[in-house]
């Protein structure tokens, strides 16, 4: 049937979202997107002129400067985003790992398949899991791996094209695996903890997956969104955005704000984690990425979360009269994510803590 289309289960059944991009079609009824007040794809006019909502911070002054740190601290309070400079990666390496995935996304149908999802597998190339016929689907498509524990990779499922795919990844992982953990202890620092108070909470293994993401152009971007409204799963979440073309929006004070393009910055947002570990002083945002007509954009988001077997919890120094327990400790949260969201429920509110 013609628009009951995609990877139902890693098989490609009809149309890929790509494929209906080339040929301009209007997208299929599986891709509407109902409009409910922040679910729509309207955007506040003013989004656009409040591009100050999203700080801009230097991790490389972060040890070293108060000023620095207080911004770190008040733009995970009150957005749970910002834009990184300063940290450390050159520009042309930025562009590497662009360049990488443009070409990966570029090859043949075929080249791509051959790193397909199987059915039930999460890793791979592919699309929405379909869970239910009632299920609004996004329009893009994905290369997601797991990158770390480092002896978890399925590497059958890494791109051997272009032939630099696999060092590219190593390399960009291992980095932001340095840039997450002095992250944890900046936003420790901020809020005067003792250093590895949110690190040693991820445990010796922590989980580090990346994410990248194939968002063509669209006839009817007012119709459809390249992926709905979420908040992430993850610890944290580092996002290389599109050198040029805009598409992530973040909610702040109840509208949606899109986040500037800045090229050789990350874009760093919180998930639901940090949330969780933190008291709920720092926020895990609500996000989602608005198409456009002509032009296709390429993001590449590395998440990384707790051990699966490790319990997290607030730390118990942000617990107090003024602030009491809001979340209840949790293992494996991203499973247990998944299953809210089978359930039509929020993760976030299901850890509440009930005295
Ligand atoms: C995600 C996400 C944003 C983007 O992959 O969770 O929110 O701009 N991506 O691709
Ligand atoms: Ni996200």
């Amino acid at each position: 049937m013609a628009g009951k289309s995609l990877f139902f289960d890693g098989v490609p059944l009809s149309k890929s979202v790509q494929e209906m991009s080339v040929n301009g079609d209007e997208p299929p009824p599986e891709f509407h997107v109902k409009d409910t007040s922040l679910g729509g794809t309207d955007s506040s006019p003013l989004s656009s002129s409040l591009s100050d909502s999203v700080p801009v911070v230097d991790l490389s002054l972060l040890l070293s400067s108060k000023h620095e740190l207080e911004k770190l601290r008040s733009a995970l309070e009150s957005g749970g985003c910002f834009q990184a400079i300063g940290h450390g990666m050159s520009s042309s390496f930025i562009d590497q790992v662009r360049g990488v995935a443009k070409q990966f996304f570029g090859l043949p149908q075929e080249e791509k398949m051959k790193y397909s999802r199987t059915a039930n597998g999460v890793e791979g190339y592919g699309h929405d899991l379909v869970v239910s016929d009632k299920q609004v689907l996004d329009w893009n498509t994905r290369l997601f791996l797991r990158v770390f524990p480092e002896n978890q990779r399925k590497l059958n499922l890494w791109p051997e094209n272009p032939d630099s795919f696999r060092e590219v990844l190593h390399e960009y992982s291992t980095k932001l695996k340095h840039m997450m953990d002095l992250l944890f202890k900046a936003m420790a620092k901020s809020l005067d903890l003792e250093e590895n108070s949110f690190s040693g909470q991820f445990g010796d293994n922590p989980v580090m997956q990346v994410r990248f993401n194939f968002y063509p152009p669209c006839s009817k971007p007012d119709k459809v969104l390249g992926v709905k409204p979420h908040s992430d799963r993850s610890g944290v979440t580092v996002l290389l955005q599109d050198e040029e073309v805009k598409g992530l929006q973040v909610v702040k004070d109840g509208r949606w704000i899109t986040v500037p393009v800045i090229p050789h910055a990350l874009v760093v947002n919180l998930g639901d984690q940090m949330q969780i570990m933190s008291n709920g002083i720092f926020k895990s945002p609500v996000h989602r990425v608005v198409t456009n007509t002509d032009k296709l954009r390429i993001s590449v988001a590395m998440f990384n979360e707790a051990e699966p077997e490790k319990e997290i919890g607030p730390v118990e120094s942000l617990i107090d009269d003024n602030r009491p327990r809001l979340y209840r400790n949790v293992k494996n949260y991203a499973s247990f994510n998944y299953e809210c969201f089978q359930k039509g429920k929020v993760a976030l509110e299901e850890v509440k803590f009930h005295a």
